[in-house]
């Protein structure tokens, strides 16, 4: 039987040359694969109390928003800048192969929500920290952050987990 890493393809030298680029389309494209992604994504938070489901661009939207599907919750985007129409706050970050900004509009999370984190990739840690970063600002409080596939040699684990971040992830 397949197992969630066995639907992921690597590519290498995109989208630069030395990056091996791990493709979650070929998992998410499959409906065993997606279907056991969720699922086991969704596994250590049963009986926890979440409100709201964080997903972030853009691999993090089709995760997030099956998994607040499942939860029966609300689910907010963290996008590239420029992207969301409301009022919104930022913050810049470096990720393995560049740097970016991202926001939240600044009403999508109230003080004291409990959110769950989401996105497709764990690697140097810049984009979840951004996004941890936008949703404490907003008074929102990470019960933790999911991922399919957590890269432990570029530090991102580490990274969340210096941060008192409670981590889970299928794969590496
Ligand atoms: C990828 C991935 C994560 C991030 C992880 O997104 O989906 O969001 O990189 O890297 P880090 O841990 O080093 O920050 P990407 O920036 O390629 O955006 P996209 O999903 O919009 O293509
Ligand atoms: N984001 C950062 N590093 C990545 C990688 N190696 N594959 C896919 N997404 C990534």
């Amino acid at each position: 039987m397949k197992t969630v890493s066995d639907y992921i393809r690597t590519i290498v030298d995109f989208p630069h040359e030395g990056i091996m680029f791990r493709d979650v389309t070929t998992l998410f494209a499959d409906p065993r694969g997606f279907r056991i992604a969720v699922d086991q994504m969704l596994h250590p938070y049963a009986g926890l109390e979440i409100d709201k489901v964080v997903g972030l661009e853009a691999r993090g939207f089709i995760l997030g928003g099956a998994i607040a599907h499942q939860l029966s919750v609300g689910f907010v985007p963290i996008r590239k800048k420029g992207k969301l129409p409301g009022a919104t706050i930022s913050e810049a970050y470096t990720l393995e192969y560049g740097e970016a900004i991202v926001e939240v509009h600044d009403d999508a999370i109230k003080a004291g929500e409990k959110i769950l984190l989401v996105d497709d990739l764990l690697a140097t840690g810049g984009t979840a920290e951004a996004g941890i970063k936008l949703v404490e600002r907003l008074g929102g409080e990470i019960v933790s952050c999911a991922f399919v596939i957590d890269l432990p040699d570029l530090g991102g684990r580490a990274r969340l987990e210096a941060m008192g971040m409670d981590v889970h992830a299928l794969c590496a």
